[in-house]
This record gives structure tokens, C-alpha cells and sequence, in this order.
């Protein structure tokens, strides 16, 4: 019962509502369409990939571990610690990783865990970054909590101002999400701002999770992690989930395989969360996840294709609709006026699709949503059809 009344409560997904936009609405083109509103990698993950997998066709019989094999886990703690610079030994892989069935449904099942039913005798507030990853507004609502919007806008640097949230707020606040590189911005948080979220969660006692999975799509800088803030911090990783993916790392979304790393006594709840029914991940998978977090090369190759669409993108739409170079993912976030009038334009004359930005985001307490007016672009197609769309897209706007 409670979970369909906040189901209806939660409304539609972002895509849902884009198809309904327009379904009624037949392109006056005969060009090829092209989804420009979907973030999904379109380049190939490394040979080796397969290959790891069928070499490890044995173990499709076994029930995998579902807190990760010893292998996956070392892979992760020790990726970590050399993207990171993290000082040796201070992961455990015992303690400081948990393989997941993708990151989403981590970030999911996480909230289940982090939001009581009462925080401070009130109801629990979950902080968002406004706009937003979807999952995170879909978790915190299934989970019963209050949701208080973020706005991250140019005046915030496209990053949730933290300071701005009222003390009384912060001393109910359960759970705060925040995403670096951000989807959909492309901005990145420094070591500075880091730090000041965490101290705010160690003070307030709640959760930070902080969903890192475009770390490795970077322009011009690796951008920091929450790990690195906190040793820099210097009290272990309490109050801290850090979220990584091979979905665009690897270009492996299909291979539905993450982890999640940060506080060991959080970890270890959720690992028991889990057992109880969350997905595991088969070990040939797991196996093929360890070789890639094992190498960096295809990594570097991808994330120079990535920079050579916003090359491109910078070349057409420079100087328009409020282009900026994203420091980090793979996205474009336009100044288009009306969002969902532009993306009905884009579609009927030139069948391209982009996500309107006011569904990433909701109505903040002055009743403004961050993401109207803009439109979220995904920079994942070969550069030829990317240039041709880029071309249709400013010819109609
Ligand atoms: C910000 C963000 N976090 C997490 C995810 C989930 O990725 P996956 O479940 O493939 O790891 C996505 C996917 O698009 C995303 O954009």
C-alpha cells in the first residue's frame, strides 16, 4: 500500500514523460533520428572484456558472493588507490568495497537503507542537487522522506550550495546526494568542496553519497574523489558512500557492474541489506570487471573520443545557447528558452530527441525549477552523426 501511494506520489519517469511528449508528434524529416537524450556509451568496451568472461565460463554455475569476489574487490581497492593517491593499505577489500549490479540500483537500494521513518522526532530530509540523476528523487521518495532540493545552477557554479541549507534543515537531513562530475552540468567539485560536504554530514550525522561514476570522462583535469577529501580530512571515511561505475568508464553499460566504497560500518549494514534480496553480480562478470578496472589504456582512448565530440560541439554551438566546455561527463546543458517547446522543435523538424532539463529537476522552495529553459544533450554518437545532429539542432533553434 505505502509503496504505490508514493509510487503515484513519485509521478512519471523523466523518459516516460519525453515519450508522451512526443508521441503525438511525427518528424517532418526524412533524416535518420538520433537520441540525443539518452547517456548511453556508444563506443565498444575492450576485447579483453569478452575474452576474460568466456575464459571464466566455469564459474556460471556458482551463486557469486554478493558482497564481490576477493578478486573484484582487490581490483577496486587498488584502483582506488592509485586514481586517488590514497596513502597504501588504507582500503581493505574485506571492508572497503561491495560489487554491485550496476550503480543504480545501489544508489537505490542505499536509500532504502540510509532514511529512517524519523529523524529528530520529524520527517527525514533527503538533500538533492536540483537537477538530478532520477534515481536519486526516485529512492528518496520511495523511501519516505522529504525531499529538499539543491538548486545547481551558474550561480552555484552548476554545484548544490551545501552552506545554504538552513542548520534546522541540515539537523533532519538523513541522507544527501551529490554527483562529480555532475549529471547533467559537467561540474566538478574541488578537494575544498568536498571536504566542507563531508564535515557538514560528520556534523549533522547523516549519510553522503557521493556518485562518482563519471570520474573518468574528464576534459582538461582527473577530477578529485570523496576518498581523497577524506584522508585529507583525516577521519577515515565515516558518513561517506562513494559510488563507481564501468558503465561509462568502459563503455559497458550492458554489463551492469559498479561498487560502492567509503564507510566500513555503513558498508557492512549494507551488505547485510542486500543479502536479503538485492542482485548479485555472476562471478565470469565479475571476472571481466576486475580485468577492466585493471587497465587504464582503453579508459585513456575513450576519454579522448569523449573530448573530441565537445571539440565538436564547441566548433557548432559555441558562443550559443550558453555553451560551456563540461569539466567532466559527457553532456551539454543548453540555454534553449522553453525546454519542452525546443525539444518538440528538435523532434518534429529535425528527428532528433533531447531530454527537456525541467524533468531532471523539480520546483525548489521559491517554486523555480533550476532545469527550465535548458535541455540536457548526451555527447555519445560517432562524431559524423553527432556533427550532422549538432548541425540540425542549432539550424532549428
Ligand atoms: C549520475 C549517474 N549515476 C549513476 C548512473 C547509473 O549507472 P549504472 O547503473 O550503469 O552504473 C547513471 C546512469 O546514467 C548516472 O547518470
Amino acid at each position: 500500500m505505502l509503496i504505490n501511494e508514493r509510487l503515484d506520489r513519485l509521478g512519471e519517469n523523466p523518459f516516460t514523460r519525453l515519450n508522451a511528449l512526443l508521441a503525438p508528434i511525427a518528424p517532418r524529416t526524412n533524416q535518420r533520428p538520433v537520441l540525443l537524450s539518452v547517456g548511453e556509451p556508444q563506443h565498444a568496451p575492450p576485447a579483453f572484456l569478452a575474452e576474460t568472461i568466456a575464459s571464466n565460463s566455469d564459474l556460471w554455475n556458482r551463486y557469486p558472493p554478493v558482497q564481490g569476489t576477493d578478486d573484484y574487490r582487490l581490483a577496486v581497492t587498488e584502483w582506488l588507490t592509485r586514481r586517488y593517491d590514497l596513502a597504501p593499505g588504507s582500503l581493505d577489500p574485506a571492508r572497503h568495497a561491495l560489487v554491485l549490479s550496476g550503480t543504480k540500483e545501489g544508489l537505490y537500494l542505499a536509500t532504502q537503507m540510509a532514511v529512517p521513518q524519523v529523524e529528530q522526532g520529524k520527517k527525514p530530509v533527503v538533500l538533492l542537487p536540483n537537477p538530478f540523476y532520477l534515481v536519486y528523487r526516485g529512492a528518496a521518495s520511495m523511501a519516505g522522506a522529504e525531499i529538499v532540493p539543491m538548486p545547481a545552477t551558474r550561480e552555484t557554479g552548476f554545484l548544490p550550495d551545501f552552506d545554504a541549507v538552513p542548520p534546522a534543515t541540515l539537523e533532519r537531513t538523513s541522507l544527501a546526494f551529490l554527483c562529480s562530475p555532475a549529471n547533467p552540468q559537467g561540474a566538478i567539485a574541488s578537494l575544498d568542496y568536498l571536504k566542507r560536504a563531508i564535515t557538514l554530514a560528520r556534523e549533522y550525522d547523516f549519510t553522503l553519497i557521493v556518485d562518482e561514476c563519471y570520474s573518468e570522462i574528464w576534459d582538461k583535469a582527473p577530477p578529485t574523489g570523496a576518498l581523497e577529501a577524506c584522508q585529507a580530512l583525516g577521519q577515515g571515511f565515516a558518513n561517506v558512500l562513494v559510488f563507481h561505475s564501468l558503465s561509462k568508464r568502459s563503455n559497458a553499460a550492458g554489463l551492469r557492474c559498479g561498487f560502492v566504497t567509503g564507510d566500513e560500518t555503513l558498508l557492512a549494514r549494507f551488505q547485510r541489506f542486500r543479502s536479503f534480496g538485492a542482485s548479485q553480480v555472476p562471478m565470469p562478470i565479475q571476472a571481466g570487471a576486475a580485468a577492466l578496472w585493471r587497465e587504464e589504456s582503453h579508459v585513456e582512448a575513450n576519454r579522448a573520443l569523449y573530448r573530441t565530440k565537445i571539440d565538436i560541439a564547441e566548433r557548432l554551438l559555441g558562443g550559443r545557447f550558453g555553451f560551456y566546455r563540461p569539466e567532466g561527463g559527457f553532456f551539454l546543458w543548453l540555454e534553449v528558452g522553453d525546454s519542452e517547446a525546443a525539444a518538440r522543435r528538435l523532434w518534429q523538424e529535425a528527428a532528433i530527441k533531447t531530454l527537456p532539463g525541467n524533468y531532471i529537476g523539480v520546483p525548489d522552495a521559491s517554486g523555480r525549477n533550476p532545469g527550465d529553459g535548458f535541455l540536457r544533450v548526451a555527447l555519445v554518437h560517432d562524431e559524423t552523426t553527432l556533427t550532422e545532429a549538432l548541425e540540425r539542432l542549432v539550424q532549428v533553434l
